[in-house]
């Protein structure tokens, strides 16, 4: 830490020196110059006789720096059109992991402790030359929790229905957060090559729930289709490929990457793993990145079937390694012009995650209030 002087301390505001000088003297009755080093609680005091919040200002600088980065606009002329990303949605056991693996043939549930999703798995299919990005999530509460972090990587859902169960609880919960969200939605009737299925049942529950199906006069798709055998995929790819299209989901892919971690883990040989899913840009080996309370360089990058990769476009779910710790579920990550400016953020952060930690162990934050008494 610098010692603050009167110039640091004006230059930090934004004030003129002789603007400090002044309080100072009125203030303190000290006569200082502007290389003088003041103490840390006497240059609040005068920030605060000035009428400048200098705890915020000071935490704000990079995280403001990479905020800007994130949010950049990108030029029209810019953007291309990138993969929708499509969150898979509904009750317990109605085929959500079934249908992903069915729409990528791989045998994703076979793996899976008690064939029950634990965690995040984010999957690009191909359709007629279109790409299309799924997120199998172990439920709505993980959707929540990542709008609530604003972490917004959503485009449409698909809503997983079981024709031999119809709309269940969670299904119901899954169709309140679409609806707060906004999100465009797209029902998968499953399992309809059981014996038993109600299908007059499941069109009757979703309209109870307001989701009014296209075949009653609705602006709900309703698709029928087996995620087992494998009926009716391609009209559903298609119905979500319609639907992308019609919200043009574009994005530039030559600037820094900015997106966010899907979850984090850590891997006996590769350590700390994200897997990250690219909102705007590319990212690439090498990349400085700072990730929530993580930074480092990208050191390898894999896709869902563990393919080494170079680099990862707009919606493409990737593996990354080289970060120093394991980010978050919800973290936003930003790549970076130099690995100081990464570290330097990822332990601010931490910084502040201690204090406030400390803060509430010791009943509160410690406010200008407090240090002035
Ligand atoms: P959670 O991750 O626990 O929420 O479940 P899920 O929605 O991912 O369901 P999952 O894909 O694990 O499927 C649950 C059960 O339904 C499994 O035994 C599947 O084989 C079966 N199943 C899924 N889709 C179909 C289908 O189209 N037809 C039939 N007959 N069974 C299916
Ligand atoms: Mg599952």
């Amino acid at each position: 830490e610098l010692p603050i002087t009167v110039r640091s301390l004006s230059e930090a505001m934004g004030r003129p020196a002789k603007a400090i000088m002044s309080i100072m003297f009125k203030e303190f009755g000290e006569m200082v110059t502007i290389n003088q080093i003041i103490e840390e609680e006497t240059a609040l005091a005068v920030a605060l006789e000035l009428g400048v919040d200098l705890t915020f200002k000071r935490q704000k600088g990079i995280e403001e720096t990479v905020n800007e980065i994130i949010e950049q606009e990108d030029a029209s002329e810019d953007l291309i059109t990138r993969p929708p990303i499509i969150t898979v949605l509904g009750h317990v056991d109605h085929g959500k992991t079934t249908l992903v693996d069915s729409l990528r043939n791989s045998k994703v549930v076979e793996g899976e402790a008690g064939g029950i999703t634990q965690h995040i798995a984010a999957y690009q299919v191909e359709h007629n030359n279109h790409k299309l990005t799924f997120v199998d999530t172990p439920g709505h509460a993980a959707f929540s929790e990542m709008r609530s972090r604003g972490a917004n990587v959503t485009d449409m859902v698909v809503l997983v229905v079981a024709a031999d169960d119809g709309v269940m609880p969670q299904t119901a919960e899954s169709i309140s957060h679409v609806k707060a969200s906004g999100v465009p939605m797209v029902v998968a009737m499953n399992k309809i090559d059981l014996p038993e299925i109600n299908e007059q049942k499941v069109l009757t529950d979703l309209a109870a729930q307001d989701v009014l199906p296209s075949e009653w006069g609705g602006e709900t798709e309703v698709v029928r289709v087996s995620a087992l055998n494998g009926t009716g995929l391609d009209n559903l790819l298609e119905t979500l490929l319609l639907t992308a299209e019609l919200h043009e989901l574009k994005a530039n892919p030559n600037r820094p990457a900015v997106g966010v971690c899907l979850e984090g883990f850590r891997d006996e040989g590769r350590g700390s793993v994200a897997w990250l899913i690219v909102q705007k840009g590319t990212l690439r080996i090498g990349d400085a990145v700072v990730c929530g309370k993580s930074y480092g360089y990208i050191r390898a990058m894999y896709d869902d079937r563990d393919q080494q990769l170079e680099e990862a476009p707009p919606s493409l779910p990737v593996k990354v390694t080289g970060l120093d710790s394991v980010p978050g579920a919800g973290d936003h990550f930003a790549v970076l012009s130099d690995i100081e400016q990464a570290r330097e953020l990822a332990e601010e952060r931490r910084h502040e995650g201690r204090t406030d930690t400390l803060a509430r162990h010791s009943g509160g934050p410690r406010t200008l209030d407090d240090i002035m008494g």
